[in-house]
């Protein structure tokens, strides 16, 4: 009974600290909520019953690393018996979604496997590059060029031509960004383009409309790290249907003054429309108008097995989920698991163009869970309010990033903003104008001196080593990271599934801001109406 009682107390207090954004790091008196909600220890008791688990502190303390590590290491079984990687269109991705579907299936949800459509790509085997002329040279594959992902397959043998560029240091390269850069460009060769200015697609593209029978997109040279060879991608939509190699500056200088230069290049891999699915599963419980939504992408890249990119994510999402099975809610609370986003985030775009207005508008919020576990660790929550980056999310993102720094304060752990990029399957939320927010633990980027003071770790060294490489495996994973922000995801979602008005009130205030705006406008009209059309004609 007394817990019952202290449950409201305690999440009646958090209530009021998260939307005021007061909450002070709990001092070593910060154990006042007890040995029963203290993480750490189990609590069976807590955790069977229906009204705590789903409480705001409740849920973290039944969403344990351990249990989301056994489902990193099926996860990771699932890829070492497929080739290595879980990537969409690939037999590894299918088990994974089947893993996932029966898991939720058993706790007892009804699970919406949903397909689209969408390219896979997967590179066969090393790419050719030679010199037939002026005189005869071998390029080495991923030294001094690699495939731009998505490329189509061919194999090519051509005179090489350049198109508009624009060499040096400090460069403003726009090579084959217009049609006009290829005006008496001699079909059948080779466009040699230089990177800048627009995407990848668009100069492709162009170079395919103009009769090129293939494209070396080199990379842009106008600053030191803009020199090498980088993993860069043309996007799911190509559709120049010819190959198209990447490559260094100083190649690109170098074959650019190379009179009468023929090369013969192969791309040797597959690209296929084909499908692969999302899956969704909500809470029986729960207002349907008043739905939270927390996702994470299932796929991996085709070079491993994607254990932090996002085995982390998806694993602690279906822990969570089985944990609310038995919940309630008062809010509805849907689950997705999001196929062919290292693809170009195609499976969360298709669910959110797939939405009626009225479905879209009960989406009340979008948590995005993808990298929680990095081994080098450091504790991002999305910039939602713009204060750390400038761009701002949408009416309601700024309560959600407070209700997570909220729980990190809570817990005495150090957290930063992190830019909203655009890199993960928050993007369409986002687009459609739908309060988000979620976690990261860094990715590629390297740590600095103050971060590796704030959270221990390697300074001068990326966040995750293993990133988009085949080492991405269960021991690229770290407990503590996976334990903290595990709790986070779980705090901020039980709260929003308890009540939204955190989100409601920011939506309302813009709202009000925006028409205090209207009335302002409405009102200098009338006045220029009055007296203007003097002033203003
Ligand atoms: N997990 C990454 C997202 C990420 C990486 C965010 C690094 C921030 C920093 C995601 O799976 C990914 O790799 N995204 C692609 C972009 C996407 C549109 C294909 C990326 O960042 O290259
Ligand atoms: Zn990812």
């Amino acid at each position: 009974m007394t817990h019952k009682y202290s449950v409201r107390r305690v999440v009646g207090s958090l209530v009021l600290a998260a939307s005021t954004s007061t909450l002070a790091a709990p001092g070593p008196e910060g154990a006042d909520f007890g040995d029963f909600w203290s993480p750490g220890k189990p609590n069976p008791a807590l955790c069977k019953s229906p009204i705590l688990v789903g409480t705001p502190l409740g849920l973290p303390r039944c969403l344990e690393a351990s249990n989301v590590m056994r489902r990193l290491n099926q996860l990771q079984d699932i890829a070492t018996l497929n080739d290595g990687n879980r990537a969409a269109g690939l037999p590894g991705y299918q088990a994974s979604l089947d893993y996932v579907k029966k898991t939720l299936e058993r706790a007892g949800y009804q699970v919406r496997v949903q397909p689209f459509p969408f390219t896979a790509y997967f590179p066969k085997g090393p790419g050719t590059l030679q010199a037939l002329a002026p005189q005869p040279a071998s390029y080495v594959w991923e030294e001094d060029f690699n495939y731009l992902s998505q490329t189509d397959p061919g194999d090519v043998s051509a005179p090489v031509v350049a198109v508009d560029l624009a060499l040096g240091a400090g460069n403003a390269s726009t090579s084959g960004c217009e049609v006009e850069d290829f005006a008496g460009f001699p079909s059948g060769a080779i466009a040699l383009v230089q990177r800048g200015s627009c995407n990848f697609e668009v100069k492709a593209e162009n170079a395919a409309a103009a009769g090129a029978a293939g494209v070396i997109i080199f990379n842009q040279g106008n600053t030191e790290d803009r020199k090498g060879l980088e993993n860069v991608t043309l996007g799911d939509t190509y559709e120049g249907g010819i190959p198209v190699l990447f490559a260094t500056y100083d190649n690109g200088v170098a074959w650019s003054q190379t009179a009468g230069l023929q090369l013969h290049l192969v791309a040797d891999v597959i690209r296929e429309k084909t499908q692969t699915f999302n899956l969704v599963a909500e809470t029986r419980r729960g207002n349907p108008k008043n739905v939270v939504m927390a996702g994470a992408h299932l796929d991996s890249v085709f070079e491993g097995p994607g254990i932090n990119d996002n085995g982390s994510g998806s694993a602690a999402l279906l822990e969570m989920a089985v944990l609310l099975s038995k919940a309630h809610p008062q809010n509805k609370v849907r689950f997705a698991w999001w196929g062919a986003e290292e693809s170009g985030l195609v499976g969360s775009t298709f669910y959110v163009n797939s939405l009626s207005e009225t479905e879209r508008q009960r989406i009340k919020a979008y948590l995005n869970f993808d990298m929680i576990g990095s081994p080098n660790f450091g504790n991002f929550i999305y910039d939602g309010d713009g204060s750390s980056f400038g761009l701002q999310g949408p009416p309601g993102s700024a309560a959600i990033e407070r209700l997570f720094e909220a729980y990190f304060k809570l817990r005495g752990e150090p957290f930063e903003g992190t830019q909203i990029d655009f890199r993960s399957d928050y993007a369409q939320f986002f687009e459609l104008g739908i309060p988000f927010g979620g976690l990261f633990t860094g990715a590629e980027d390297i740590k600095s001196e103050e971060q590796a003071q704030k959270y221990g770790g390697a300074a001068g060294q990326p966040f995750d080593p293993c990133y988009h490489q085949g080492c991405d495996n269960t021991a690229n994973i770290d407990l503590n990271a996976l334990e903290i922000n595990g709790d986070a995801m779980a705090f901020a979602t039980s709260w929003l599934s308890l009540s939204t008005k955190v989100i409601d009130d920011e939506i309302a205030a813009a709202a009000k801001a925006a028409e205090g705006a209207t009335t302002l406008r409405q009102q200098s009209v009338r006045q220029a109406e009055r007296w203007g059309n003097h002033y203003i004609k």
